[in-house]
């Protein structure tokens, strides 16, 4: 598709999305590599979780939060999604221009590191049945034990800004007690937004059990890319973060403060950006 500017401007943000707030594990990892980049980051609080729909509607989904950044103006896209990566990516890169970096399940270094061979991996509902990640298993794991771990409602908990009561704990052992039961000694965190219940994650699996979160690799990928592409901002400032939300933005906007710090502000997407009242076949 062609766009009404030119993307290879290094001084343009970069833009990131997620189905609600998870994304912010992976932008705060971007941040840390890439402190002078300027991010816009879009979560879709409003229609969130997307880990139970269809491939066709979470494409149609990104694609219209994608014209909202493109109206902003962007260089690169993260998908800080793994869903999103799984059904959308192969799409999104046969229609638009610049570059688009997607998160995937730490499956392979996982294989690497795991010590008895089985690996569990939490996700959604729509990732642990993808054929992405039964490729990724087939090229990288073929010999290790992987259980895949779909885990609706997690994300929910996150969503909420509650990661730490007791509906939480249950709900994080419900999911991971029947992996460490076979056997699992490493445990890929397979959505964005279980960063954020890492600590938890940890606490009862056990301090034998190595957790992944594939966010550090994906920031390193994108320096690499914005590099080789010769689009990183030259500029000696610190970058800057702007956030949106759809639906109404004061509990996203409170559980944004405390991933992010009391400064950040939420701005409403529905606001700005009308399309997006539109939903993919309603
Ligand atoms: N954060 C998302 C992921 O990485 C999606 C969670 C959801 O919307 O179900 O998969």
């Amino acid at each position: 598709m062609k766009l009404s500017y030119d993307w290879r401007d290094p001084s343009l943000a970069i833009g990131a999305i997620d189905s609600g707030l998870g994304g912010l594990s992976v932008l705060s990892e971007m941040r840390k590599a890439l402190p002078h980049e300027d991010f816009i980051f879009a979560g879709d609080c409003g229609k969130a979780p997307w880990g139970d729909r269809s491939d066709f509607w979470i494409q149609q989904r990104c694609q219209q939060i994608i014209q909202f950044l493109e109206s902003r103006r962007i260089k690169a896209l993260v998908i800080a999604c793994n869903t999103a990566t799984a059904a959308a990516v192969d799409l999104l890169r046969s229609t638009l221009p610049f570059p688009i970096i997607g998160i995937e399940p730490a499956i392979k270094p996982a294989a690497k590191l795991t010590r008895d061979g089985v690996i569990g991996v939490l996700a959604t509902t729509r990732t642990t049945s993808s054929p992405r990640i039964k490729s990724l298993v087939d090229r990288f794991a073929k010999g290790e034990k992987i259980i895949l771990m779909a885990c609706p409602g997690l994300m929910d908990q996150v969503e909420a800004g509650d990661f730490h009561s007791s509906l939480t704990r249950g709900l994080i052992r419900s999911f991971i007690d029947p992996l460490l039961a076979q056997g699992a000694d490493t445990l890929v965190l397979g959505c964005t937004h279980y960063p954020f219940l890492a600590d938890e994650i940890q606490g009862i699996a056990g301090k034998s059990v190595t957790i992944i979160d594939p966010s550090p690799a994906v920031a390193r990928f994108l320096k690499l890319r914005l590099e080789s592409e010769g689009i990183l901002a030259s500029r000696p400032a610190a970058g800057k973060e702007e956030f949106w939300c759809t639906g109404d933005p004061s509990r996203p906007s409170r559980v944004l403060k405390r991933l992010w710090g009391p400064n950040a502000h939420m701005h409403s997407l529905d606001s700005a950006w009308p399309d997006l009242l539109r939903i993919p076949g309603e």
